[in-house]
């Protein structure tokens, strides 16, 4: 019997054995809601790339998991943002709805739901959860006094009233801490008060409000945390809060709120922060309802699924209090477990726009592949709430040499012989059997890395194995071997010793690296899972071999951080600053100029959104404080006039602009700047600096005709 034959039985019954003894378990998972207001940033990625290696490693395991999440659509803020644009909070949600899905899909987030907080479904349960706990005596009323805006008519949330420290006498400090001797107060407390949102002096005023009588389920709470639900740094932290005692959580807020209505209780909304954790029910409902999963198998008081919270440690008292006792009070099962996680620093600090390290998720993937990203954060992730620290040196070395210089080493080493020498298949002879047998038998252990969130763990163990692989190729050297007619057979057989070992390595990544995965697959023409990764790929036909990675840049690192600097510049132009810089240091580094790479694709529906407008540049002045913008004001015909600020002052002076042709997108959301707000975006083309065009010829062409 051939090694391979007797090799692969084996592992083939171990594994049936084993396999048959696991269940299939019943997983939802979610990630925080993120706000609807604002977009996606590095910091909260760390979040959403870690529980989707969590999902997708669960469903690679056979389980019946599901990842949903949403927009966190409520609250102050957002109306607030809204009115600022000059538009309805629904169409800004709807907006950022479908930037923030783009930004998680460049990434590989896979959601099953992605839904938002301003549904149907979440407006039915926020209201049965609410109802519950009223007809339960967990709602009191009480009535209350709170600064109020008397020009806005709208009461002021904390961070929404400035004036000068109580303590120490700082001014324009805070409406609740003062940055410069750090004391916490209340908003009443400031000295010269003023509201944020028109500048008025706020008045005291009195409201009705309605409190979550929290206190009442201290000791549930206390059995919970012993339980077993929450790591052991989180239960400390809970244990000195039960020591404080729990207050009364105030649960509503006056019209003027973007919410939902209190049911009989008009004029007074849900605070934001009742309805977000609601919204975890709500988009698994949704999914529920589109694909005929059965909601209640999840969530019925006895039932044995199981409902993991993926959150940051600054929201662990809302996960960890609130919301299980909500839950509970309403007579609803509470999650398993709430899983926290550390803030991420950017080069060992705070995430700064002024460095460039405050880093939009859209900025890093118009320069760098997401899989660098989810590669890093996983190798320096582990189940504790420690911080993780982005050091942009350490990034790149360590992709550059783990994934380029060691796994995807193993493969382009081997492949070439595999595909110009034998005929593009694998020998039928696993060479090293005991080498399989151990990279295979690491599985156990890095599953259960994983399991426990410990994936840098889990990395460290598949890169000791990457580099062992590496040594068995380097000790039998095929590409001397090819070269010796008699030893064509063992070069075959290392080679496609070297491909399989590589196999195993990319199967324990695939969570990780789900688009090198799935390319792997293609590569390997079979796919990588733990049904099949113990028996080895002989008598295996293999496709040639395409770059699976390449190494990470530092130009466009650099670039990145760059382009981040200023992240209020209309994005045409800080883009194309941005491809100027990468065109000129990668020239000095004589590396090839490729073109930017084309965007994702749209249908022609999506084209046909895009209202390209000719406008007339009636004005055109420079911005007093940005050296790359010119304010322009276009008339688009019918005496609309729209304000766009433009980062092309490095190719126009103002003076060259007045009285031209250019073409605008008319319908861009307008977006609130630094300087004002702008209202549509020129089209720009050109490489940047001196050389960017946005002007249209002047025959024929009259302000406002649509550009097709
Ligand atoms: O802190 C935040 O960004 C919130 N939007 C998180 C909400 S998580 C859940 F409760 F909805
Ligand atoms: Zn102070």
């Amino acid at each position: 019997m051939p090694a391979s034959v007797s090799f692969n039985y084996i592992f083939s019954v171990i594994y049936a054995k084993e396999h048959s003894l696991m269940s299939t378990r019943k997983i939802l998972v979610t990630s925080a809601l993120p706000y609807a207001n604002g977009p996606i940033h590095l910091g909260h990625l760390l979040e959403y790339i870690q529980t989707d290696i969590w999902a997708r490693f669960q469903k690679a395991r056979g389980h019946e998991c599901y990842y949903v999440c949403a927009d966190d659509a409520h609250g102050t803020p957002i109306m607030l943002k809204a009115q600022e644009l000059g538009i309805t909070p629904e169409q800004m949600i709807a907006q950022t709805n479908i930037e923030h899905q783009a930004d998680f899909a460049g990434f590989a987030i896979h959601f099953d739901n992605y839904h938002s907080t301003h549904s149907d479904e979440n407006r039915a349960f926020a209201n049965q959860i609410y109802n519950k706990l009223n007809e339960n005596g967990y709602i009191k009323r009480k009535t209350i006094s709170q600064l109020f805006d008397p020009e806005k008519q709208m009461f002021l949330p904390d961070r929404f009233v400035k004036g000068d420290c109580p303590k120490c006498g700082a001014l324009d400090q805070n409406g609740d801490s003062c940055d410069v001797c750090g004391a916490t107060y209340s908003p009443t407390e400031v000295k010269n008060a003023r509201s944020v949102v028109s500048g008025a002096t706020p008045i005291l005023k009195d409201s009705e409000h309605y409190f979550f009588d929290l206190p009442a389920f201290s000791q549930m709470l206390q059995d919970w945390t012993r339980s077993g639900s929450l790591q052991e740094e989180m239960a400390n932290k809970l244990q000195e809060w039960f020591k404080d005692g729990l207050q009364m959580w105030d649960i509503s807020r006056d019209a003027p709120y973007f919410g939902f209505e209190i049911p009989n209780a008009p004029g007074k909304f849900f605070y934001v922060w009742l309805d977000a954790p609601i919204g975890y029910l709500a988009s698994f409902k949704n999914l529920c309802d589109k694909t005929g999963i059965d909601f209640d198998s999840f969530w019925h008081l006895d039932s044995t699924a199981e409902i993991y919270h993926f959150i940051g440690k600054d929201i662990i008292y809302f996960h960890s209090l609130f919301w299980p006792a909500m839950l509970h009070g309403a007579g609803m099962r509470k999650p398993n477990a709430i899983f926290a996680h550390g803030f991420v620093t950017v080069n060992g600090a705070k995430m700064s726009k002024s460095r460039g390290t405050f880093i939009k998720a859209r900025t890093y993937l118009d320069y760098l592949n997401p899989e660098y990203l989810r590669y890093y954060f996983a190798s320096k992730l582990s189940s504790s709430i420690t911080d993780l620290d982005l050091n942009l040196d350490d990034f790149s070395q360590k992709v550059n040499a783990d994934l380029v210089g060691k796994v995807v080493n193993i493969a382009s080493r081997c492949a070439s012989f595999i595909s110009k020498r034998y005929d593009g298949k694998l020998s039928a002879t696993v060479a090293e059997p005991q080498l399989l047998a151990e990279f295979v038998a690491a599985g156990d252990s890095i599953a259960d890395s994983f399991e426990h969130r410990e994936f840098a763990r889990a990395i460290r163990d598949i890169m000791t194995l990457a580099d062992k692989a590496n040594q068995y190729i380097d000790a039998k050297a095929p590409w001397v071997l090819v070269k010796d007619d008699s030893k064509q057979q063992e070069a075959h057989d290392v080679c496609s010793m070297g491909i399989n070992l590589f196999r195993v390595l990319m199967h324990y990544l695939k969570p990780v690296l789900p688009l090198m995965a799935a390319e792997t697959e293609a590569f390997l023409n079979t796919e990588l899972n733990w049904n099949n990764y113990q028996q080895a790929l002989t008598n295996h036909a293999i496709s040639p071999f395409k770059a699976l990675m390449q190494r990470v840049d530092p130009v466009k690192v650099a670039a990145m951080v760059e382009a981040s600097k200023d992240n209020l510049q209309p994005q045409v132009a800080a883009k194309a600053e941005a491809s100027k810089t990468v065109k000129v240091e990668q020239q000095s580094l004589n590396a090839s100029t490729e073109r930017e790479p084309i965007a994702e694709k749209i249908n022609i529906d999506d084209f046909a959104k895009i209202d390209l407008r000719v406008a007339k540049i009636v004005k055109a002045s420079a911005v007093e404080g940005a050296d790359k913008l010119v304010q322009l004001q276009l008339d688009i015909g019918n005496g609309e006039i729209r304000q766009v600020f433009a980062g092309i002052k490095s190719a126009y002076s103002p003076e060259q602009l007045e009285g031209r042709l250019t073409v605008m997108v008319a319908n861009l959301a307008p977006r609130k700047m630094r300087f004002g707000l702008s209202e549509g975006m020129v089209l720009a083309a050109g490489p940047g600096g001196s050389d960017l065009f946005i002007l249209s010829p002047d025959d024929g062409a009259t302000p406002g005709m649509r550009v097709k």
